[in-house]
């Protein structure tokens, strides 16, 4: 599966890929450095012009050493914490006054460098020098995450150091560079967080979270558990008068109520019929499907958390294979069933059990 991975993620790269970022294919590892550095702060759109104004006025590391601290601050304003920024200024210093302005070009003395961790030290050696360290980042966790199928948190020690093992096992030996440009573009703009473009996808056919489904729910993160404000959009898929349910077992809250088909979101989603058909097809291979009704936002507070939910029904004229395992009740006996309290609110004031 590994091979796999990687020749169709390669093939992707060379054949597809269209992402344009001003530092691609960049080899001067200070430029290298300094985008690494500007994106770990701000997304590609903004860190573009940072990115831009910043060679500007500064082209090679001895323009950054010579600066003055006031001027390069000036520069980063709005991109704030200025650590990421005064290390910035210290390191240039540094690598002018100890190595005649040379950058490194060993991993280790690389990742020595103040203010560069195993992530922005595996950017520079694979991009600037070709050598076989694998980047891992938000979109490395989540590609590699849903194509194997791995449920070990992405922030937990355990998982970092499987996904980096993994990341290194999968990276393309002979072509490390392209390999890690090529991984972050997919996650950014094929396998997104949200809504990934699962229907043309190159690597469908070999991957565990479409298969099974999980897409929505991979990767899993420890600390999801504990964020104050979550959205929850319930799919109340509706097939020749039964609904389709779910038993939710994981250590989270509501440990053996019951639930729709369940899309977590980090925020709202303002869905309307065409997103949701959109959604239905990417997600699901969902075709044919009526939109029946779309439910206003509601809200259950919780001693640490608030839940805020949206409904959404939809007649199925065929069941997906996707959704072949859950299970599926004769709506007439939906009450029987145990649910939290945001959905028996919805039941009780939108949803009407006529067909
Ligand atoms: N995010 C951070 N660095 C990146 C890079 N080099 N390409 C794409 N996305 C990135």
């Amino acid at each position: 599966m590994e091979k796999i991975f990687t020749r169709i993620l390669m093939k992707w790269h060379y054949r597809s890929n269209q992402r344009e970022m001003p530092w691609k294919g960049e080899k001067d590892p200070y430029k290298i450095w300094l985008s690494e550095v500007i994106l770990q702060q701000t997304r590609v759109a903004q860190g573009w012009q940072y990115y831009t104004r910043f060679l500007e006025k500064y082209p090679t590391i001895r323009h950054l050493a010579r600066a003055n601290d006031l001027d390069v601050f000036k520069l980063w304003e709005g991109l704030g914490y200025y650590n990421r920024c005064k290390n910035l200024l210290y390191t240039a210093r540094e690598i002018v006054k100890e190595q005649k302005g040379i950058f490194p070009v060993k991993y280790d003395e690389i990742l020595a460098l103040k203010g560069v961790g195993p992530y922005t030290a595996a950017a520079i050696a694979s991009f600037a020098y070709n050598q076989p360290y694998a980047v891992v980042d938000g979109n490395v966790f989540r590609v590699l995450a849903r194509f194997f199928g791995i449920d070990t948190p992405i922030d937990s020690a355990e998982g970092k150091n499987f996904f980096t093992a993994l990341a290194g096992k999968v990276l393309a030996q002979k072509d490390p560079g392209a390999f890690n440009q090529a991984i972050m573009d997919f996650g950014a703009t094929v396998c997104k967080p949200f809504s990934p473009a699962c229907s043309h996808c190159p690597l469908q056919k070999e991957c565990v979270a479409f298969r099974e489904g999980l897409v929505n729910r991979l990767p899993v993160k420890e600390k999801t558990l504990l964020r104050k404000q979550r959205w929850f959009n319930y799919f109340l898929f509706e097939h020749q008068g039964q609904l389709l349910v779910h038993c939710r077992t994981a250590k989270d809250i509501w440990q053996n109520l019951y639930e729709f088909y369940l899309l977590e979101t980090d925020e709202l989603i303002r869905w309307d019929k065409t997103s949701v058909q959109n959604w239905l097809k990417e997600q699901a291979g969902i075709r044919k499907a009526m939109v029946t009704h779309l439910s206003k936002p509601l809200v259950q507070q919780l001693t640490h958390q608030q839940i805020k939910g949206q409904f959404i029904r939809i007649q199925l004229s065929s069941i997906p294979p996707l959704l072949n395992k859950y299970s599926w009740q004769p709506i007439e006996k939906i009450r029987e069933l145990p649910f939290p309290k945001l959905i028996t609110g919805y039941l009780d004031t939108s949803y009407s059990f006529l067909p």
